[in-house]
């Protein structure tokens, strides 16, 4: 089978960064679906597990430990085998998941994948519509749901959240989570064109990360925020997070910090402040992983009765060596807007 992946981990722009190989067809384990895949997208995740471990590039860091490694964390496609313990799903089955990051990717002709984390995709948009969603409505679902403790169905209906990073993969995906369960959605973008794309997914207000977010807020008759999550830059944006945190509210963050974080500051005012990653749950074979294969569901039915919208931004064509480094190129420079997507294979 085609495949797009690498065996150094490089810059984007060196020959070898991507490359096709033709591997073997896998075979399904006792829990495995094995996929077709029709269509893919790109997310950040793909540049920082690609991204040099060492300036020289034929330094041994740079080896990569599966090798080739393929990446890809956003999938959909038609089931083509199944493993003999699987029960949710059958060959033919149109399916969708972001999978695991520690087992091969989609950008192969086939995947396989856990059934437990994969959901049927949705039917009434086309497959590379549907491939922007997985990865990043699954980090929003969690962020708002799991870790930030908002209902989904509207018990929390009319509260403030501010989500930082609106206009990026998985805020796109956040603001209509959270405009389906009822919240007033503060949104951040900093360019007209990301700011106008909030408004359109349904942001209540938008402002910008790069300016004083309080003062903004303040303007806006918000002081004290009950949910907040940060979708970039936390070392950045902490400081503003923790001054309009509401007492007894909660901060998440699906982003790292670089430098220490004064977390005393939280311990006044009660808050609770809380990490998603969204492969906790297959990394860790946690016993609720069946949760995102029942996520993915809900946001495929969402999709198909019209609360909730495609991300995808653009279409970059077939899933390619030189359309891998074009995707890869733009998220490494940081302005992408909703999501990139890629689909089919070269004859
Ligand atoms: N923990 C997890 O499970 C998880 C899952 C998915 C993604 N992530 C991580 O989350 C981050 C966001 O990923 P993504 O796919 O949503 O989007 P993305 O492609 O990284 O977002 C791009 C957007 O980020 C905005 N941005 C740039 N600098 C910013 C800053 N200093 N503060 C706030 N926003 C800024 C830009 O908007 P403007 O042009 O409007 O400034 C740009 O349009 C990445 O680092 C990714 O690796 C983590």
């Amino acid at each position: 089978m085609k495949a797009i992946g690498f065996e150094r981990h490089l810059p984007v722009d060196h020959p070898e960064a991507f490359r096709a190989f033709d591997l073997a067809v896998p075979e399904p384990g006792p829990h495995d679906l094995r996929v077709a895949v029709e269509a893919v997208s790109v997310n950040p995740v793909d540049t920082k597990v690609r991204a040099p471990r060492h300036p020289d590039p034929d330094h041994p860091d740079n080896r990569a430990d599966l090798s080739p490694r393929v990446l890809g964390f956003d999938a959909v496609g038609v089931v083509d085998a199944v493993g003999s313990a699987v029960t949710r799903f059958q060959a033919g089955d149109v399916v969708f998941y972001a999978g695991d990051i520690g087992r091969p990717g989609s950008n192969a002709e086939f995947q396989l994948v856990d059934e437990a984390i994969v959901g049927h995709a949705p039917r009434a948009i086309e497959p590379d519509a549907a491939a922007a969603l997985p990865l990043t409505a699954l980090t929003a679902w969690e962020t708002l749901f799991d870790r930030l403790g908002l209902d989904p169905d509207g018990a929390d209906a009319g509260a403030p959240i501010l989500l930082i990073n609106g206009a990026g993969g998985v805020g796109s995906m956040a603001i209509q989570l959270a405009r389906a369960a009822g919240l007033t959605v503060i949104a951040t973008a900093s360019r007209p064109e990301s700011q106008q794309w909030c408004r359109e997914l349904g942001a209540d207000e938008v402002v910008d990360h790069f300016g004083d977010l309080p003062a903004q807020l303040a303007e806006r008759k918000f002081t004290a925020v009950p949910a907040i999550a940060c979708f970039n830059d936390l070392d950045r944006h902490y400081p503003a997070m923790a001054q309009l945190v509401a007492p007894q509210g909660r901060l998440a963050s699906i982003v790292g910090n670089k430098s220490p974080l004064p977390f005393q500051e939280l311990r006044d005012k009660s808050v609770g402040f809380f990490w998603e990653y969204m492969f906790t749950r297959p990394r860790f074979d946690t016993p609720d992983k069946h949760r995102q294969g029942e996520i993915l569901d809900a946001v495929a039915s969402m999709v198909d009765d019209g609360r909730l919208v495609t991300t995808r931004a653009e279409t970059l064509g077939v899933i390619s060596a030189d359309n891998l480094r074009a995707a890869h190129r733009s998220l490494e420079a940081g302005h992408v807007i909703g999501k990139l997507t890629l689909a089919g294979f070269e004859d």
